[in-house]
Protein backbone atom coordinates (compact mmCIF):
# COMPACT_ATOMS: atom_id res chain seq x y z
CA UNK A 1 0.00 0.00 0.00
CA UNK A 2 1.27 3.50 -0.79
CA UNK A 3 0.54 6.43 1.38
CA UNK A 4 -0.06 9.90 -0.60
CA UNK A 5 -0.94 13.00 0.32
CA UNK A 6 -0.87 15.25 -2.30
CA UNK A 7 -3.00 15.68 -4.43
CA UNK A 8 -1.72 16.60 -8.48
CA UNK A 9 0.17 13.81 -7.30
CA UNK A 10 -2.37 11.01 -6.36
CA UNK A 11 -4.03 12.69 -9.61
CA UNK A 12 -1.25 12.30 -11.97
CA UNK A 13 -0.67 8.41 -10.53
CA UNK A 14 -4.24 7.52 -11.03
CA UNK A 15 -4.91 9.39 -14.46
CA UNK A 16 -2.26 7.10 -15.99
CA UNK A 17 -3.19 3.70 -14.48
CA UNK A 18 -6.83 4.58 -15.92
CA UNK A 19 -4.77 5.00 -18.94
CA UNK A 20 -3.73 1.68 -18.95
CA UNK A 21 -7.37 0.47 -18.60
CA UNK A 22 -6.93 -0.17 -14.84
CA UNK A 23 -10.67 0.54 -12.96
CA UNK A 24 -10.75 2.35 -9.52
CA UNK A 25 -12.63 1.73 -6.98
CA UNK A 26 -13.01 4.54 -4.15
CA UNK A 27 -13.48 4.35 -0.89
CA UNK A 28 -14.26 7.56 1.05
CA UNK A 29 -13.85 8.08 4.63
CA UNK A 30 -13.05 9.79 7.49
CA UNK A 31 -10.83 7.57 9.07
CA UNK A 32 -11.16 5.88 12.46
CA UNK A 33 -11.30 2.95 10.52
CA UNK A 34 -13.92 0.19 12.02
CA UNK A 35 -15.17 -3.43 10.27
CA UNK A 36 -17.89 -0.71 8.44
CA UNK A 37 -15.16 1.03 6.57
CA UNK A 38 -13.36 -2.06 5.89
CA UNK A 39 -16.01 -3.98 4.07
CA UNK A 40 -16.28 -1.17 1.66
CA UNK A 41 -12.98 -1.72 1.14
CA UNK A 42 -13.39 -5.59 0.64
CA UNK A 43 -16.32 -4.88 -1.76
CA UNK A 44 -14.17 -2.43 -4.16
CA UNK A 45 -11.01 -5.09 -3.83
CA UNK A 46 -13.28 -7.55 -5.45
CA UNK A 47 -14.69 -5.23 -8.01
CA UNK A 48 -11.93 -3.10 -9.56
CA UNK A 49 -7.80 -3.47 -10.21
CA UNK A 50 -6.94 -0.70 -7.88
CA UNK A 51 -8.51 0.41 -4.65
CA UNK A 52 -8.24 3.72 -3.45
CA UNK A 53 -9.26 4.68 -0.30
CA UNK A 54 -9.10 8.78 1.31
CA UNK A 55 -9.08 9.52 5.34
CA UNK A 56 -9.96 13.07 5.42
CA UNK A 57 -11.68 14.82 8.12
CA UNK A 58 -13.78 17.03 6.38
CA UNK A 59 -14.18 20.63 8.58
CA UNK A 60 -16.92 21.48 5.78
CA UNK A 61 -19.67 18.72 7.23
CA UNK A 62 -19.35 19.45 10.68
CA UNK A 63 -21.43 22.16 12.32
CA UNK A 64 -19.65 24.70 14.80
CA UNK A 65 -21.00 23.10 17.81
CA UNK A 66 -20.01 19.65 16.22
CA UNK A 67 -17.58 17.33 16.60
CA UNK A 68 -14.79 18.74 14.54
CA UNK A 69 -12.24 18.99 16.98
CA UNK A 70 -12.81 15.78 18.69
CA UNK A 71 -13.19 13.78 16.07
CA UNK A 72 -11.44 10.10 16.54
CA UNK A 73 -8.52 10.20 14.71
CA UNK A 74 -5.58 7.29 14.57
CA UNK A 75 -3.79 7.56 11.64
CA UNK A 76 -1.57 4.49 12.07
CA UNK A 77 -3.62 1.93 13.13
CA UNK A 78 -5.94 3.28 10.03
CA UNK A 79 -2.94 2.59 7.43
CA UNK A 80 -2.45 -0.99 8.97
CA UNK A 81 -6.41 -1.62 8.47
CA UNK A 82 -6.74 -0.32 5.11
CA UNK A 83 -3.35 -2.07 4.08
CA UNK A 84 -5.14 -5.08 5.16
CA UNK A 85 -8.11 -4.72 3.63
CA UNK A 86 -6.43 -4.69 0.11
CA UNK A 87 -5.83 -0.92 -0.11
CA UNK A 88 -3.13 -0.23 -2.88
CA UNK A 89 -3.36 3.62 -2.29
CA UNK A 90 -4.38 5.55 0.91
CA UNK A 91 -4.90 8.94 0.07
CA UNK A 92 -4.52 11.46 3.33
CA UNK A 93 -5.03 15.32 2.10
CA UNK A 94 -3.99 18.45 4.31
CA UNK A 95 -6.90 20.50 4.92
CA UNK A 96 -4.85 23.12 3.84
CA UNK A 97 -4.23 21.86 0.51
CA UNK A 98 -8.22 20.39 0.21
CA UNK A 99 -9.59 24.03 0.91
CA UNK A 100 -6.74 26.56 -0.18
CA UNK A 101 -8.44 29.25 -1.56
CA UNK A 102 -11.78 28.47 -2.89
CA UNK A 103 -14.53 30.55 -4.68
CA UNK A 104 -16.83 27.78 -4.94
CA UNK A 105 -19.93 27.27 -2.55
CA UNK A 106 -22.04 24.05 -3.15
CA UNK A 107 -25.67 23.76 -2.02
CA UNK A 108 -27.82 20.84 -1.78
CA UNK A 109 -31.77 21.38 -2.63
CA UNK A 110 -33.68 17.79 -2.30
CA UNK A 111 -33.45 15.08 -0.59
CA UNK A 112 -31.92 17.24 2.50
CA UNK A 113 -35.05 19.18 4.04
CA UNK A 114 -35.46 15.33 6.27
CA UNK A 115 -33.65 13.34 8.53
CA UNK A 116 -30.03 15.23 9.41
CA UNK A 117 -30.00 16.93 6.48
CA UNK A 118 -32.91 19.16 8.52
CA UNK A 119 -31.04 19.06 11.88
CA UNK A 120 -27.57 19.67 10.80
CA UNK A 121 -27.52 22.87 8.80
CA UNK A 122 -24.83 22.60 5.64
CA UNK A 123 -23.97 19.33 6.34
CA UNK A 124 -24.74 17.83 3.00
CA UNK A 125 -23.26 20.75 1.46
CA UNK A 126 -20.20 19.90 3.20
CA UNK A 127 -20.82 16.51 2.16
CA UNK A 128 -21.18 17.06 -1.51
CA UNK A 129 -18.38 19.24 -1.75
CA UNK A 130 -15.51 17.15 -0.74
CA UNK A 131 -16.99 14.04 -2.07
CA UNK A 132 -16.57 16.11 -5.81
CA UNK A 133 -13.61 17.40 -5.20
CA UNK A 134 -12.51 13.72 -4.35
CA UNK A 135 -13.93 12.23 -7.64
CA UNK A 136 -11.95 14.72 -9.44
CA UNK A 137 -9.31 13.92 -7.93
CA UNK A 138 -9.17 9.91 -7.65
CA UNK A 139 -11.37 9.12 -10.88
CA UNK A 140 -12.73 6.30 -9.49
CA UNK A 141 -14.68 3.28 -11.51
CA UNK A 142 -17.01 2.41 -8.95
CA UNK A 143 -17.57 4.67 -5.28
CA UNK A 144 -18.58 2.69 -2.50
CA UNK A 145 -20.78 4.41 0.62
CA UNK A 146 -22.27 2.37 3.18
CA UNK A 147 -25.99 2.55 3.86
CA UNK A 148 -25.54 3.08 7.85
CA UNK A 149 -26.01 6.93 6.06
CA UNK A 150 -28.84 6.32 3.79
CA UNK A 151 -29.19 9.99 3.24
CA UNK A 152 -25.75 10.44 2.16
CA UNK A 153 -26.20 7.86 -0.27
CA UNK A 154 -29.58 9.78 -1.42
CA UNK A 155 -27.64 12.53 -1.63
CA UNK A 156 -24.88 11.23 -3.51
CA UNK A 157 -26.84 9.50 -5.71
CA UNK A 158 -28.59 12.87 -6.40
CA UNK A 159 -24.65 14.42 -7.10
CA UNK A 160 -23.94 11.74 -9.47
CA UNK A 161 -27.12 12.45 -11.73
CA UNK A 162 -27.11 16.50 -11.89
CA UNK A 163 -23.72 16.93 -12.25
CA UNK A 164 -23.19 14.12 -14.62
CA UNK A 165 -19.83 12.18 -13.13
CA UNK A 166 -19.24 9.07 -14.48
CA UNK A 167 -18.87 6.81 -11.63
CA UNK A 168 -21.09 4.29 -10.34
CA UNK A 169 -21.99 4.22 -6.89
CA UNK A 170 -22.25 0.85 -5.30
CA UNK A 171 -24.51 0.91 -1.51
CA UNK A 172 -23.08 -1.40 1.08
CA UNK A 173 -25.17 -3.30 3.83
CA UNK A 174 -24.99 -1.44 7.29
CA UNK A 175 -21.99 -3.41 9.58
CA UNK A 176 -23.30 -4.40 12.75
CA UNK A 177 -21.65 -5.44 15.77
CA UNK A 178 -23.46 -9.09 17.07
CA UNK A 179 -25.69 -7.46 19.37
CA UNK A 180 -26.80 -5.29 16.41
CA UNK A 181 -25.63 -2.15 16.93
CA UNK A 182 -24.45 -0.32 13.48
CA UNK A 183 -20.81 0.16 13.60
CA UNK A 184 -19.58 3.73 14.03
CA UNK A 185 -16.74 5.73 14.82
CA UNK A 186 -18.63 7.71 17.38
CA UNK A 187 -19.76 4.36 19.27
CA UNK A 188 -16.49 5.34 21.72
CA UNK A 189 -18.27 8.15 22.91
CA UNK A 190 -20.96 6.04 24.41
CA UNK A 191 -20.67 4.95 28.65
CA UNK A 192 -20.93 1.44 29.68
CA UNK A 193 -24.36 2.15 30.34
CA UNK A 194 -25.29 3.58 26.97
CA UNK A 195 -23.83 1.08 25.11
CA UNK A 196 -25.36 -1.66 26.84
CA UNK A 197 -28.95 0.34 25.81
CA UNK A 198 -27.89 0.68 21.81
CA UNK A 199 -29.11 -2.25 20.57
CA UNK A 200 -32.52 -1.09 21.82
CA UNK A 201 -32.23 1.40 18.13
CA UNK A 202 -31.71 -1.82 15.78
CA UNK A 203 -34.49 -3.92 17.53
CA UNK A 204 -36.95 -1.72 17.40
CA UNK A 205 -36.50 -1.43 13.36
CA UNK A 206 -36.36 -4.92 13.34
CA UNK A 207 -39.65 -4.78 15.31
CA UNK A 208 -41.33 -2.06 12.53
CA UNK A 209 -40.13 -4.74 10.11
CA UNK A 210 -42.41 -7.17 11.61
CA UNK A 211 -45.08 -5.06 12.11
CA UNK A 212 -45.21 -3.88 8.44
CA UNK A 213 -45.29 -7.51 7.90
CA UNK A 214 -47.87 -8.56 9.60
CA UNK A 215 -49.83 -6.21 7.63
CA UNK A 216 -49.57 -2.87 9.46
CA UNK A 217 -49.23 0.00 6.84
CA UNK A 218 -49.52 3.10 8.80
CA UNK A 219 -46.23 4.92 9.01
CA UNK A 220 -47.18 6.60 12.56
CA UNK A 221 -48.01 3.33 14.50
CA UNK A 222 -44.61 2.57 13.47
CA UNK A 223 -42.98 5.39 14.69
CA UNK A 224 -44.87 5.16 18.36
CA UNK A 225 -43.68 1.87 18.86
CA UNK A 226 -40.26 2.45 18.21
CA UNK A 227 -40.18 5.58 20.02
CA UNK A 228 -42.09 3.61 22.80
CA UNK A 229 -39.28 0.68 22.91
CA UNK A 230 -36.61 3.67 23.01
CA UNK A 231 -38.67 6.12 25.10
CA UNK A 232 -38.89 2.94 27.60
CA UNK A 233 -35.46 0.80 27.17
CA UNK A 234 -32.77 3.80 27.05
CA UNK A 235 -31.38 6.98 28.50
CA UNK A 236 -31.47 8.75 25.15
CA UNK A 237 -33.55 11.21 23.67
CA UNK A 238 -34.81 10.66 20.32
CA UNK A 239 -34.11 13.00 17.67
CA UNK A 240 -36.26 11.93 14.84
CA UNK A 241 -37.85 8.95 13.94
CA UNK A 242 -39.25 9.66 10.50
CA UNK A 243 -40.46 7.45 7.05
CA UNK A 244 -39.64 8.44 3.59
CA UNK A 245 -39.73 7.02 0.07
CA UNK A 246 -35.87 5.93 -0.57
CA UNK A 247 -34.07 7.18 -2.23
CA UNK A 248 -35.88 10.46 -3.12
CA UNK A 249 -36.50 10.69 0.67
CA UNK A 250 -40.43 12.42 0.10
CA UNK A 251 -43.18 11.88 2.41
CA UNK A 252 -45.25 8.48 2.06
CA UNK A 253 -48.66 8.07 3.70
CA UNK A 254 -49.17 4.27 3.36
CA UNK A 255 -46.05 1.59 3.65
CA UNK A 256 -45.51 0.50 0.00
CA UNK A 257 -42.58 0.11 -2.50
CA UNK A 258 -39.25 1.04 -1.18
CA UNK A 259 -38.88 2.89 1.70
CA UNK A 260 -36.92 3.92 5.05
CA UNK A 261 -37.40 4.39 8.30
CA UNK A 262 -34.36 5.99 10.23
CA UNK A 263 -33.70 7.46 13.54
CA UNK A 264 -31.56 9.49 15.67
CA UNK A 265 -31.09 9.38 19.12
CA UNK A 266 -28.88 11.50 21.22
CA UNK A 267 -27.24 10.13 24.15
CA UNK A 268 -24.37 11.59 26.60
CA UNK A 269 -21.40 12.50 24.14
CA UNK A 270 -23.08 10.47 20.99
CA UNK A 271 -25.71 10.44 18.87
CA UNK A 272 -26.29 8.05 17.07
CA UNK A 273 -28.16 7.06 13.84
CA UNK A 274 -29.54 3.44 12.13
CA UNK A 275 -32.31 2.74 9.73
CA UNK A 276 -33.51 -0.24 7.72
CA UNK A 277 -34.72 -0.02 4.02
CA UNK A 278 -38.05 -1.86 3.34
CA UNK A 279 -39.33 -2.85 -0.35
CA UNK A 280 -43.30 -3.21 0.18
CA UNK A 281 -44.40 -4.48 -3.52
CA UNK A 282 -48.08 -3.83 -4.47
CA UNK A 283 -49.17 -7.16 -4.50
CA UNK A 284 -47.26 -8.11 -1.27
CA UNK A 285 -49.76 -5.73 -0.24
CA UNK A 286 -52.96 -7.48 -1.41
CA UNK A 287 -51.75 -10.51 -0.14
CA UNK A 288 -52.18 -8.97 3.57
P1 LIG B 1 -17.30 8.08 7.51
O1 LIG B 1 -18.30 8.38 8.58
O2 LIG B 1 -15.89 7.80 7.90
O3 LIG B 1 -17.85 6.87 6.66
C1 LIG B 1 -17.18 6.44 5.50
C2 LIG B 1 -18.04 5.43 4.79
O4 LIG B 1 -18.20 4.28 5.62
C3 LIG B 1 -19.46 5.96 4.50
O5 LIG B 1 -19.88 5.56 3.21
C4 LIG B 1 -20.28 5.30 5.58
O6 LIG B 1 -21.65 5.14 5.25
C5 LIG B 1 -19.58 3.96 5.70
N1 LIG B 1 -19.90 3.31 6.98
C6 LIG B 1 -19.73 3.79 8.23
N2 LIG B 1 -20.19 2.92 9.15
C7 LIG B 1 -20.66 1.85 8.45
C8 LIG B 1 -21.28 0.61 8.82
N3 LIG B 1 -21.50 0.30 10.09
N4 LIG B 1 -21.65 -0.22 7.82
C9 LIG B 1 -21.44 0.08 6.52
N5 LIG B 1 -20.86 1.23 6.10
C10 LIG B 1 -20.48 2.10 7.06
O7 LIG B 1 -19.38 9.18 5.65
C11 LIG B 1 -18.31 9.80 5.78
O8 LIG B 1 -17.24 9.31 6.48
C12 LIG B 1 -18.10 11.16 5.15
O9 LIG B 1 -19.30 11.86 5.12
C13 LIG B 1 -17.47 11.11 3.74
C14 LIG B 1 -18.36 10.37 2.74
C15 LIG B 1 -16.09 10.45 3.78
C16 LIG B 1 -17.29 12.56 3.21
O10 LIG B 1 -16.49 13.30 4.06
Amino acid sequence: MQKMTNISSVQEYLLSEKRQGKKIGFVPTMGFLHEGHLTLAEAARKENDIVVMSIFVNPLQFGPNEDFESYPRNPERDAALAASAGVDILFFPEADEMYSGSSIKMHVTERTDVLCGSRRTGHFDGVVTVVSKLFNIIGPDNAYFGLKDAQQVAVIEGLVHDLNFPVNIVRVPTVREEDGLAKSSRNVYLSETERAEAPVLYSSLKDAESLIEEGKSIPQTIISHIQNRINSETSGTVDYIEIYSFPELEDIHSLQGEFIIALAVKFQKARLIDNIIIKKSQEEKQNV
